[in-house]
This record gives C-alpha cells, sequence and structure tokens, in this order.
C-alpha cells in the first residue's frame, strides 16, 4: 500500500518557537512564524476547572514562575503565571496560552497545528476529549486541519469519539512490535516517533502499511536529510534556524 497524501509541511517548529522562545507559549508561535515555519507543533492539557492550555510538564514548575501541579491549578491561577522569564527576561510576561488563543495566533499567522495531547496522570480519556472537541470548534476545516497527536492510546481513542474528522498520529518512542494494530484501531493517519527509533527498514514498513511518518526531534541537519531520504514525511525540531521551512525543498 502507498502513503496515503500527506499534506503536511514537511518542517515542524517543537513546542512553537523550539529552543529559540519560551516553549508553549504565544510568542513561541511568533518565533515559528517569523523564521518562516508553516506548521508547530505544541502540548496541550486540562487544567483543574477543564480548561485545554498550553504546557509540557505535569508541574507548572520549570517553565513558570509558579509552582504545583497543573491538574490542580485553576486556568485563572494558571493565566497569573508569567511563563516567559525562565527563558529570557525579554519573554517576561508571556503566560500559559489556552487553545483557544493559540488557535486565533495560527490563524493570524497562518500556521498549521500539531496539538499533542499530553494528559495529566489519571485524565487521559477525559483530556483526548475535550481537546479533539476544542480543536475541532476552534480550527476552520481548509486549508489544514490540526492533526492531534498523543503518547496516550486512550487520550486518542477519546479523540478519535469525540472528532473523528480530525486526523490523527499516534506517538511512540521507540516503536513497539503491534504498531499496525495500534495505529489501525485509532484509524491513524500518521505515526510520530523518536527519530533515534528509526532505521530505514522500519521506515518502510511504516510506510508500506499506509501511514505517514513524523519523526521528533530531529536537531542535526544530516539527520534530517537522512531521514527524508529513507521517506520520512516530517520532522519535528528545536532548530528552526539550522532546519528552515524550506530545508527539503529549497527554492
Ligand atoms: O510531538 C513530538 C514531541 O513533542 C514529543 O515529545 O516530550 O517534546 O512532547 P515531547
Ligand atoms: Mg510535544
Amino acid at each position: 500500500m502507498t502513503t496515503k497524501h500527506w499534506p503536511y509541511p514537511r518542517v515542524v517548529a517543537h513546542r512553537g518557537g523550539g529552543t529559540l522562545a519560551p516553549e508553549n507559549t504565544l510568542a513561541a508561535l511568533d518565533t515559528g512564524a517569523r523564521f518562516g515555519l508553516k506548521m508547530i507543533e505544541f502540548d496541550a492539557k486540562l487544567s483543574a476547572d477543564d480548561i485545554v492550555f498550553l504546557l509540557h510538564d505535569d508541574t507548572v514548575d520549570r517553565t513558570s514562575n509558579g509552582r504545583g501541579a497543573a491538574a490542580k491549578l485553576r486556568y485563572d491561577e494558571i493565566a497569573a503565571l508569567d511563563a516567559g522569564s525562565w527563558r529570557d527576561a525579554r519573554f517576561a510576561g508571556e503566560r500559559m496560552p489556552t487553545l483557544e488563543q493559540v488557535a486565533a495566533r495560527c490563524a493570524v499567522l497562518g500556521l498549521a497545528a500539531n496539538v499533542e495531547i499530553k494528559p495529566c496522570a489519571g485524565r487521559d480519556a477525559q483530556t483526548g476529549r475535550l481537546v479533539a472537541e476544542a480543536a475541532a470548534r476552534l480550527w476552520p476545516e481548509v486549508p489544514l486541519l490540526p492533526l492531534l497527536s498523543s503518547f496516550s492510546y486512550d487520550a486518542l481513542a477519546a479523540a478519535r469519539d469525540a472528532a473523528p474528522a480530525l486526523p490523527r498520529g499516534l506517538l511512540f518512542d521507540a516503536v513497539p512490535a503491534d504498531w499496525r494494530a495500534q495505529t489501525g484501531a485509532l484509524e491513524c493517519v500518521s505515526l510520530h516517533a523518536n527519530h533515534r527509533e528509526l532505521n530505514e527498514k522500519l521506515v518502510a514498513q511504516i510506510k508500506a502499511a499506509g501511514l505517514s511518518i513524523l519523526a521528533y526531534t530531529v536537531n542535526d541537519p544530516e539527520r534530517a536529510r537522512l531521514l527524508g531520504a529513507w521517506g520520512v514525511d516530517s520532522i519535528c525540531t528545536d532548530r528552526i534556524d539550522l532546519i528552515g521551512a524550506d530545508f527539503f525543498d529549497p527554492a
């Protein structure tokens, strides 16, 4: 079987703007767009009062001036935190944005989105459902539907049930032996894998199963080139300064 049409850009900015901006903020999206990227990846989870917002970790400690588990903080408490100063003083005052704010900024900047569903422990299905419902409501169908992904099978299953029309990719670190069964049951369009766990043969097998491949987090241009030669469709990178939007298709 040949890979189905993959409409997404081949280079995706990890956490919005890679390492050049505070991750998962509107400033990160602005940075991704300023570097010419056409697609961004970011991590979405639920506050204690079920607002979908952007944060990678289970706690706000590393990427803000606050402390505590995201699952225990209301969004008004989260929104009061500074999520930019930890990265650089010039980003002081950046917030952890809601998915709604992110969708609006993507529309303004013309960015396609890979929404990684990143549930807090024990909230997999609820997070998958609420993120998918919000994404379906907030993003227009054109030019590109948001691509939902998750390491959590249960979150992606709930996303499939809540918003079946949104494309899905199952995330793996190492690709397990039953990747066909898992991606099949979730009706995925893509498999997303740690690039270190991919090899030419595995890429060919995944593509032969009709799935597209997104490899993360690829920061070495030589490695990106090799993955592209193997048939990897898109890469997610922190180094948007080294691996630009036209990396695979120079003008
Ligand atoms: O979606 C690709 C990548 O973001 C997965 O790893 O931990 O950076 O969310 P992580
Ligand atoms: Mg992520």
